[in-house]
């Protein structure tokens, strides 16, 4: 069951270790197909036919794509929207003092983490670094993938009743462990990493390095019907987004693709959800084309957003956790997603708007509720319904392991909800 769509989504992922990268990515992908960059700071001019895209403070991007024959009287926006980060380990501003002879550094708890997966995996770490050079503070990726880090599990023998359950404090056990003192430290290697000539540690300003898992993507199963792989909640939604994007040609709505950081930690930051980067990239491209706030707010009630984020598919060895009618199962297309609770932002009418693209699609979708006794996630649809008023949905493709450093998904559902999306962008 390999296929292009799942071999792409292994590569976007492997070389997306954070937020940053993913959008670094993307842009370069966008950049190869001649789209467009805005710069929020600057004043912006769009033709008809065009792609473009901005991106803000390096972790959240923007796509649009405007139809051939401009915005008219019918105009509205086409968007889906998902997430650019996922839960892990943080690395804290300061180095720890050495424990023994351990060199290691605290980290902080990114999102709703599954503290247990961490345990004795090969860590890499990536992101960020701020630096002064030349009289100049500059700001660069890096990623330090030729060296392995840990957080090693206790023996079994020191914690006797450890498969009762295993208990895990957030801020004692979870410290990775980066090697034995010596002269060098963690600097050093981010000085290496940056490539900058004659750079000193006091250059270092600030970091911002988040670990991840080293091993690389792969399919699973006998028929290859799995992926195994960190980050699919939610890079596989932000990729199934853009690849639906650049393959469907909008006719009378403006296409978007809205992903933001910070979904996992609530939202509320100047590049997260909560914030005004969707409303004020949907006013500006109606401003391009000599449109008043009036004929702004008239798009927004003809516009739909898609808020795409991983589903729980059934768990074979807790079959009690969904109800026996909404069972997400793997590789059997896309789940929409309802809460009576407005934890998801999916009506009757979105519903069914969406049932109809996978029937276009001829793609099948499934159901989720879930039980009234186990309380339900959110996603950014409820939060940018809530600030926009926009018609919302709310779907994502079956997994498991949601929130461990591995998880697992379908490798047929990819290329599904693709084409799922690529029905709404048509329009
Ligand atoms: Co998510």
């Amino acid at each position: 069951m390999k296929n292009k769509e799942v071999d792409s989504l292994l590569r976007f992922i492997d070389s997306s270790p954070t937020p940053y990268h993913a959008v670094a990515n993307i842009r370069k992908d966008l950049r190869k197909q001649d789209a467009i960059e805005l710069k929020e700071d600057e004043n912006w001019s769009c033709e008809a036919g065009k792609t473009y895209f901005v991106i803000r403070k390096d972790s959240s991007i923007i796509s649009f794509e405007i139809p051939a024959k401009g915005i008219t009287e019918n105009s509205g926006f086409n968007i889906v929207a998902a997430h650019t980060d996922s839960p892990c380990l943080k690395l804290k501003p300061l180095a720890r003092k050495s424990v023994g002879n351990y060199q290691q550094w605290g980290v902080e708890i990114y999102g709703g983490v599954l503290l247990n997966s961490w345990l004795d995996r090969d860590l890499c770490l990536s992101g960020r670094v701020s630096y002064m050079n030349d009289g100049e503070l500059q700001h660069k990726l890096i990623s330090i993938d030729n060296k392995f880090f840990r957080v090693p599990q206790l023996a079994i023998h020191l914690d006797r009743e450890v498969n009762k359950g295993l208990v895990l404090n957030a801020e004692t056990h979870m410290v990775p462990v980066l090697g034995l003192d010596s002269k060098e430290d963690l600097n050093d290697e981010i000085l290496r990493e940056l490539k900058v000539k004659g750079l000193k540690a006091n250059d270092l300003k600030s970091l911002d390095l988040f670990f991840h898992d080293a091993a690389e993507s792969t399919y699973g199963g006998l028929k290859d019907e799995f992926i195994y792989a960190p980050r699919l909640d939610n890079l596989a939604m932000a990729h199934a987004s853009c690849v639906a994007q650049e393959k469907a040609k909008p006719s009378e709505k403006v296409s978007v693709v809205a992903l933001f950081d910070h979904e996992e930690v609530g939202s509320e930051s100047a590049q997260g959800a909560g914030s005004n980067f969707l409303s004020s990239t949907l006013e500006r491209i109606g401003l391009c084309f000599k449109k008043e706030r009036e004929d702004f707010l008239q798009m927004l009630s003809r516009s739909f957003l898609i808020s795409a984020d991983m589903a729980h598919a059934f768990h074979p060895n807790y079959t009690d956790r969904h109800d026996s009618e909404h069972r997400p199962l793997i590789n059997k297309g896309p789940v929409i997603k309802t809460n009576a609770r407005q934890r998801y932002a999916t009506d009757s009418k979105t519903f069914a708007r969406f049932a109809v693209y996978c029937d276009q699609a001829e793609v099948p979708y499934q159901v989720f509720a879930g039980r009234n006794d186990i309380p339900c996630g959110s996603t950014v649809g409820p939060i940018v319904s809530t600030r926009l008023g926009i018609d919302t949905l709310d779907v994502g493709n079956p997994q498991l392991s949601m929130h461990s450093i591995r998880e697992m998904a379908g490798s047929k559902d990819h290329k599904m909800m693709i084409k799922a999306f690529s029905e709404m962008f048509k329009e």
